[in-house]
C-alpha cells in the first residue's frame, strides 16, 4: 500500500499516458483525434473519472487496512510510508562529476597566498567538463582526418545527396497521392493502369457526346490538334475539371470525378491525337502546339475562331 508519489502527481501523469497512446493510435489525419472525434472527449472524461474512482477506492482501503493494524504496527506504517526516496546514486553521480570539496574540507587545497583576506582553493578542474574537452579533441582528430586528408566528402556533396533523396521521397509520395492532382501540378500519366482507367470513365461518361474513338458529335473532334479549350493535359484537364463554355453542354466534371480520375481522362483522351476516327467532326478551334513537340504546321483547312462554332446546345 506504500505509494510514493501523491495522487496529485499520478492522476495526471496516467491521464495523460492515455491520451497519447489515444491520440497515437486514433488515425484522424491532420487534426487531433480528439478534435476530430468528440467522442473521443467522452472516453477521456470516462478515463478521468475512473482514476479518481480508483484512487478513492485505494484510499479507503488503505485506511480500512491501518485500523486494523496494531499501535505499533500503525507507527512503523506510518515511519516507513514517510521516508524520503533518496537519491543515492544520482547524488554519488553527481559527487564523481563535479569533485567537489566539502566545505569542511576546504583547508586540505587552501593555496598560501592570501591577499588582504583573499584566499584562493585548489580545486580540480570539475571531471564533466574535462570528459568533454577530450570528447571535442576526439571529434577535432577524427574530423581533421576524414575531411581534411580523406577528403570523405563535401557540402556539396552532401546537399546533392539530399536532394536526390528527397526527390525519391516525393515521387513515392506521389505514387500514394495521386488524387492530390490539380491543374498547376498535373502530368501526363502513362501507366496502362492509369490510362485503362481513363478509358473505362470515357466510356462510361464521355462517349455519348464525343465518341468512343474521339472523333465527336456533340461535343468537338479529340483527334485532332484543334481545340476549342486549349490542347495539352493541363488545358484539357482544366476543361475537364471546370467543363466548357456555358450552354454548350460540357459540364464541370469536378463534382462526380476525383482529381486523379480527370488525370486519367484526359491523359487517355489525349491517346487520341493523331489517330484517324470513323467519322471525324470538322476541326474546331485554334491549333494548339505543345511546347514541346513543335511540328511544322499541316496544311489543315482553316477553322472557324471557337466564338463561331455553332454548337449544338444541350437540352439539359
Ligand atoms: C453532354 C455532352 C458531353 C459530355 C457527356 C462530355 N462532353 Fe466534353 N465537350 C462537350 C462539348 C459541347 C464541348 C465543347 C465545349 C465548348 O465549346 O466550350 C466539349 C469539350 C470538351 C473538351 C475540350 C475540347 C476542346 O476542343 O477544347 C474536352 C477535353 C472534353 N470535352 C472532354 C470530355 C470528357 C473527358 C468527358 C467525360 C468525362 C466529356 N468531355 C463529356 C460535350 C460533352
Amino acid at each position: 500500500m506504500i505509494s510514493r508519489t501523491p495522487w496529485w502527481i499520478r492522476i495526471p501523469v496516467l491521464f495523460f499516458i492515455i491520451f497519447g497512446l489515444m491520440e497515437y493510435f486514433i488515425d484522424s489525419g491532420a487534426k487531433p483525434a480528439f478534435i476530430e472525434y468528440p467522442i473521443t472527449q467522452v472516453f477521456m472524461l470516462m478515463v478521468l473519472l475512473i482514476l479518481v474512482a480508483i484512487e478513492l477506492i485505494l484510499k479507503s482501503i488503505e485506511n480500512v487496512m491501518f485500523r486494523t493494524l496494531s499501535p505499533e504496527a500503525q507507527e512503523r506504517y506510518l515511519a516507513a510510508k514517510n521516508k524520503k526516496v533518496e537519491w543515492t546514486w544520482g547524488k554519488e553521480l553527481y559527487a564523481r562529476l563535479t569533485k567537489t570539496k566539502a566545505i569542511e574540507k576546504e583547508g586540505e587545497i587552501i593555496l598560501d597566498h592570501n591577499y588582504d583576506g583573499i584566499r584562493e582553493l585548489d580545486n580540480v578542474l570539475p571531471p564533466w567538463w574535462v570528459y568533454m574537452f577530450y570528447a571535442t579533441i576526439i571529434f577535432g582528430v577524427v574530423y581533421l582526418v576524414r575531411f581534411h586528408i580523406a577528403n570523405d566528402y563535401d557540402q556539396q556533396l552532401e546537399y546533392e545527396q539530399e536532394v536526390a533523396a528527397a526527390q525519391i521521397a516525393i515521387e513515392e509520395y506521389k505514387k500514394t497521392a495521386k488524387n492530390l492532382v490539380d491543374v498547376n501540378t498535373v502530368e501526363l500519366l502513362t501507366d496502362a493502369s492509369d490510362l485503362n482507367a481513363g478509358k473505362a470513365i470515357f466510356t462510361t461518361n464521355c462517349v455519348v457526346c464525343h465518341m468512343a474513338d474521339g472523333g465527336g458529335g456533340i461535343g468537338p473532334n479529340l483527334t485532332d490538334k484543334y481545340w476549342i479549350l486549349g490542347g495539352g493535359i493541363k488545358n484539357v484537364f482544366n476543361t475537364i475539371s471546370e467543363g466548357g463554355r456555358d450552354g454548350k453542354g460540357m459540364v464541370a466534371w469536378k463534382n462526380s470525378l476525383r482529381p486523379v480520375e480527370m488525370a486519367q481522362v484526359a491523359s487517355y483522351l489525349l491517346q487520341f491525337q493523331g489517330t484517324t476516327p470513323a467519322n471525324p467532326k470538322d476541326p474546331e478551334g485554334d491549333l494548339y502546339e505543345d511546347e514541346e513537340s513543335i511540328e511544322p504546321e499541316e496544311v489543315e483547312p482553316a477553322t472557324q475562331k471557337a466564338t463561331e462554332t455553332d454548337e449544338v446546345v444541350m437540352n439539359n
